[in-house]
């Protein structure tokens, strides 16, 4: 299975480029411009191929209709900024207005199309709406590998209507997952943390498979503890997910070994100043909640790290955003990325909180790849295929 890549692209035409720049906003600006900074390769490469490069996004979850505040025109200054020139909006993403403008540009050029969800069909994946698309474009690039679990016309439909090219994000993010579990260095160890074990069922049983060792922690720790009979006091937990989580533990046995707690750090509330208590398994009171993994814990987890050619990460060991429970989640982090920058760990991670709690241990650009992707990411560790990288796939 292979990809085209941007190199093989063709010189002097429109190229069509689908990113993601779902990016966070506050006041109407542009607060985290990541995203923005992912797509730059992508639009550099073309521009020395002196293609003009017409960008398709979406933003937030319009549902079809269009809806001023989730336009994607503040965008477009700041994609600029980054650019060192001025990029152009056009208020459609489809039609007269957007294939006017691309006309306008010249050569090595760029202009962001309006959100392409203003459109009711491109969640339907709508045949006509791709082919609008498609008809303003030489080539399609996808350079949307945290859009790419959704089928949608400008991520999928479209793919298949022109010569369709992986951007270098995508390829970035291809390269580095194919690196975690698809064809890793053992042994290899995931974390796995986060509240819920339904949210996370398929991904448990996919990395169960894979995996040589498989630390769980966070709040679907609890239910795991749970399951195993220990008492958890008034900690967050499924336990209507017991059994679940039971048999979990019997698929993974002789198969990948698997790191629960053996310590916690409890307290009554989540709020500054409260007392927090270490405490072993046996000991947790009726009214404590588990808010962290303990010290011995934290002391196994380094060692399986430090035993392990490559790390997979995705969600935080306990409630990181309200320090002191940040501990574990914030020692193991530094000690994957020490290692990772010193060549000695392939550390990679990715989804929503994975990176929130990276940035708050300070780690992230020490992590061998830390995704761009939230949910795209979690879809693939679950062993999904994705439909945006499977439209990408020639033979
Ligand atoms: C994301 O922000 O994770 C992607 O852009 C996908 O957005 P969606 O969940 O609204 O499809």
């Amino acid at each position: 299975m292979s990809f085209r890549r941007i190199e093989d692209a063709p010189s002097n035409k429109t190229a069509l480029v689908r990113v993601d720049f779902n990016v966070p906003m506050a006041d109407g600006k542009v607060s985290d411009d990541t995203r923005l900074r992912a797509a730059l390769p992508t639009i550099h490469a073309l521009q020395a191929k002196n293609c003009k490069i017409a960008l398709l996004a979406h933003f937030d979850r319009p549902k079809g209709k269009r809806v001023p505040e989730m336009s994607l025109k503040p965008v477009a200054e700041p994609l600029g900024r980054l650019l060192g020139a001025p990029v152009g909006f056009a208020g459609d993403c489809v039609g007269d207005e957007a294939s006017a403008a691309i006309q306008a540009l010249p050569a090595g050029g760029v202009i962001l199309l309006e959100n392409t969800r203003f459109h009711a069909g491109e969640e339907k994946n709508d045949a006509e709406l791709a082919k609008q698309m498609a008809a303003l474009g030489a080539f399609y690039v996808n350079d949307a590998f945290s859009a790419a679990h959704r089928a949608h016309a400008s991520t999928e439909g479209v793919a298949h209507l022109l010569p369709a090219y992986a951007g270098k994000q995508m390829e970035r993010e291809l390269d580095a997952l194919n690196a975690a579990l698809g064809n890793p260095k053992r042994p290899v160890l995931g974390i796995v943390g986060g509240a819920k074990v339904s949210t996370k069922l398929d991904l448990l049983q996919n990395l169960i498979a894979k995996l040589d060792r498989l630390a769980i922690g966070g709040g679907m720790a609890n239910t795991f503890l749970f399951a195993q009979g220990h008492d958890i006091g008034a900690s967050l937990a499924e336990k209507d997910m017991a059994d679940t989580a039971r048999a979990i533990m019997k698929a993974a046995e002789g198969k990948c070994k698997l790191l629960l707690p053996v310590d916690v750090v409890v307290a009554t509330e989540v709020k500054p100043g409260v007392a927090a208590r270490i405490v072993g398994l046996d000991a947790v009171g009726a009214e404590d909640k588990i808010l962290d993994a303990g010290p011995e814990t934290l002391r196994r987890l380094i060692a399986a790290i430090n035993d392990s050619a490559t790390l997979i990460w995705n969600g935080p060991l306990g409630v990181f955003e309200a320090p002191p429970f940040d501990k574990a989640t914030v020692a193991a982090a530094k000690h994957a990325a020490a290692l990772a920058k010193a060549g000695k760990l392939v550390a990679v991670a990715g989804g929503g909180d994975t990176v929130a709690a990276l940035n708050h241990a300070g780690v992230t650009d020490d992590m061998t790849f830390v995704s761009t992707a939230g949910g795209a990411f979690l879809e693939w560790m679950e062993g999904k295929p994705l439909p945006g990288v499977e439209a990408l796939k020639h033979g």
